[in-house]
């Protein structure tokens, strides 16, 4: 385990969730009719800033690589890969209940079964029953076990499936990755945390296939590399971060190696990501249960094989809410007029921030500002992810430093005679004179 001496954030899950409301980044979805247990909706920030997440990773894990393709399976599958991969038999949870709050736990998540922590009663519960966590539904009209199907727990079981058909279309032999972005769904017993433990969530997975030379243990250290260098070029603290690494006793049997990516929430570690050496279970399970040949043909050797398995499962929705956290500060600063205040600001990191510039015209009825301000937020938004606003300049700052925009430009009384604007940066607050001509270079530049 390689672990600094950790900083939790300073900021409680209920100021997260409120300011995620009030902000629209995460509403609880169904509201309206009371809410429904571990599913979210995102806002109009949290839907751009889940969206750069993904697009973040995207970039790193797809685009700039030239061993990595790209591939989107459907959610529902034949249910026999779910037999296949393990899923139908031993993807299960053991819940219990308290008998007398009748409040329902993990049994695993609790320190003890004598006493319930909820309402302190002592031997109160019921015997844990298993309970597996997929999701399912039925294909067609008639509900009987025959048309019976699964929601996806995980994205990477179309990838397997689809093994041969990818790397016989994409032209790759291994070392060669297959990567995909999308949703999955687990029953959860006991969601909780905000968007960390859901029953709707989205998954970035890469499966990344290697020949068996000896070189696997080599792959797997640099893809653990790449993913550490991942969250440190996006901004997570180093502090809050670590890389667990699974004793043999916490690893599936087949595996011969694991990793547990952990961030330092407010309630203690949690798990952002798993990456895991998973030999040929994957493959081998695939081509056993449908009797077909998923093995790769090494054209030089003349021999068939079946290529290891590196995995990298990232959750979208965890990295967000991690996203959230780790920007989160308050701090003592002093407003436009001398006077000393406490604010809030979200110092995400540029690529990160759902709003990157924000123009403000000084004054609301003064058409000549409002649309000089407005013709330079078209100018800039080709190009950067900006936003108009207008008001009262403490206000406005305050509302940008909330939502966590690098950048605020104010378009003024002397702007008409200088042609230059006033440029606010978020984190140091320093402000400076920037002539309305430069500030596309300004930008590129800065961002
Ligand atoms: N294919 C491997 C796999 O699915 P996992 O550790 O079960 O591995 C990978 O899941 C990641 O998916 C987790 O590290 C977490 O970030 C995310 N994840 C899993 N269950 C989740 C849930 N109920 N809510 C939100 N994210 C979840």
């Amino acid at each position: 385990m390689t672990e600094t001496a950790a900083t939790a954030p300073r900021v409680t899950m209920d100021e997260i969730t409120a300011l995620a409301k009030r902000r629209g980044f995460i509403f609880q979805s169904s509201e309206l009719y009371g809410g429904i247990g571990g599913f979210y909706d995102y806002g109009p920030l949290g839907a751009v800033l889940k969206r750069n997440v993904k697009d973040a990773w995207w970039r790193e894990t797809v685009q700039l690589r030239d061993d990595v393709v790209a591939f989107d399976s459907s959610i529902i599958m034949h249910p026999l890969v779910w037999k296949a991969s393990g899923h139908v038999d031993q993807f299960h949870d053991k819940m219990i209940d308290c008998k007398i709050c009748k409040h329902r736990f993990r049994a695993d998540h609790l320190p003890n079964l004598d006493q319930c922590p909820d309402c302190g009663s002592k031997k109160s519960f019921t015997d844990p029953r298993s309970f597996n966590l997929m999701m399912q539904t039925h294909i067609g009209p008639m509900e009987d076990t025959a048309s019976i199907a699964y929601l996806r727990p995980e994205t990477a079981q179309g990838i397997f499936v689809n093994f041969k058909n990818i790397y016989q279309t994409a032209r790759k032999k291994p070392p060669f990755g297959i990567a995909q972005i999308g949703k999955s769904f687990r029953n959860e017993i006991t969601p909780g945390n905000f968007t960390f433990r859901q029953r709707e969530f989205e998954q970035g997975e890469l499966e990344y296939f290697v020949p068996d030379d000896g070189k696997d243990m080599a792959i797997f250290a640099e893809w653990v590399d790449a993913r550490k260098k991942w969250y440190s070029d996006y901004g997570i603290k180093a502090d809050r971060l670590r890389f667990y690494e699974l004793p043999a006793d916490e690893r599936p049997h087949y595996a011969k190696a694991g990793i547990d990516v952990e961030y330092l929430f407010p309630w203690g570690w949690g798990e952002l990501e798993s990456i895991a050496h998973r030999g040929t279970y994957d493959l081998d399970a695939h081509m056993k249960l449908s009797g077909k040949d998923l093995r790769f043909f090494d054209e030089a050797a003349k021999q068939h094989y079946t290529p290891i398995l590196i995995e990298s499962s990232a959750g979208m929705d965890r990295t967000t809410l991690t996203m959230l956290i780790d920007a989160y500060e308050k701090e003592k600063s002093v407003d436009p007029n001398g006077k000393e205040m406490e604010r809030v600001v979200l110092r995400f990191h540029p690529k990160i921030a759902p709003q990157q510039i924000a123009v403000f015209s000084l004054a609301r009825n003064k058409p000549e500002l409002v649309e000089r301000a407005r013709a330079i937020e078209a100018d800039l938004r080709r190009k950067f992810r900006t936003q108009y606003d207008e008001g009262n300049i403490g206000q406005l700052y305050r509302r940008q430093d909330e939502i966590g925009t690098p950048f605020c430009v104010t378009f003024d009384y002397d702007s008409l005679d200088d042609q230059s604007v006033t440029v606010r940066e978020r984190d140091s607050m320093r402000q400076e004179r920037i002539a309305v001509d430069r500030l596309q270079s300004y930008f590129s530049e800065k961002l």
